[in-house]
């Protein structure tokens, strides 16, 4: 799988990612991390929790990932990993790692494979976490809220009926069984660059979705 670091990318096999997450006892992985700075402040906040950031948009993630590089000493995070992948072509290497998955204001085709949903993508999400991990995602309700808009992207009306009638089958088939659909009032769970962006912006709304792996390991 590729790294990002600073301004460099790097070739890392799984053996390479096993050593360095030795020790700790808990992984998350962030898909659709963008900046990657909920990572880096994750890694910060939860000494104990290995996390990896994933996006596609490696040169996104050069700046944080050049400052978690550091010493501790000097804003370093030795717990925080950036990876360059899209959620249509998850690294194996990634596999039966997380115990949390967090999916924060996805957009383009991470959200349509979210909201429509796209089995294909649920199962490759489903394979990054362990049995009893959790998904945890925060999406922009107000782009579904502008029903020409959403149409025009393709996206369907994002209410809990449709949570109820076409997700819930269809992450549970993923082996996800969704516990709670909600929108959230106030603050949002997981503070992010798009999440502060977004609550500047009045009126916007968040829906929170969360999941549960269920099962053995997801097929391969
Ligand atoms: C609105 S930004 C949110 C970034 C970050 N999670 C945050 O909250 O600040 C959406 C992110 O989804 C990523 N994204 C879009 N399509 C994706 C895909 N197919 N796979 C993985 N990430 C994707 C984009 O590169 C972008 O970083």
């Amino acid at each position: 799988m590729i790294v990002q670091l600073g301004k460099t990318s790097l070739s890392w096999t799984r053996a390479d990612l096993e050593a360095k997450i030795a020790g700790y006892p808990r992984v998350l992985i962030d898909v659709g991390t963008g900046d990657g700075r909920f990572v880096y402040r994750s890694a910060g906040a939860h000494p104990d929790t290995f996390c990896i950031g994933v996006d596609p948009a490696g040169e996104r993630m050069r700046e944080v990932s050049w400052r978690a590089s550091r010493k501790v000493a000097r804003g370093g995070r030795p717990n925080a990993l950036f990876v360059v992948a899209s959620v249509q072509a998850l690294p194996e290497e990634l596999g039966g790692l997380a115990h949390t998955l967090t999916l924060n204001f996805p957009w383009a085709s991470l959200l349509s494979a979210l909201v429509l949903p796209e089995p294909p993508v649920l199962e490759a999400l489903r394979r990054l976490v362990r049995p009893g991990g959790e998904l945890i995602a925060l999406l922009n309700q107000s782009v579904f809220d502008d029903r020409p808009y959403a149409a025009r992207l393709g996206l369907p009306e994002l209410s809990d009926a449709w949570v109820e009638e076409a997700l819930r089958p269809a992450y549970l088939a993923a082996g996800f069984a969704i516990r709670e659909t909600r929108m959230v009032e106030g603050e949002v769970p997981h503070q992010t660059s798009w999440g502060q962006h977004l609550t500047l912006a009045s009126g916007r709304r968040t829906r929170l979705l969360t999941a549960e792996a269920i099962g053995g390991a997801a097929p391969g």
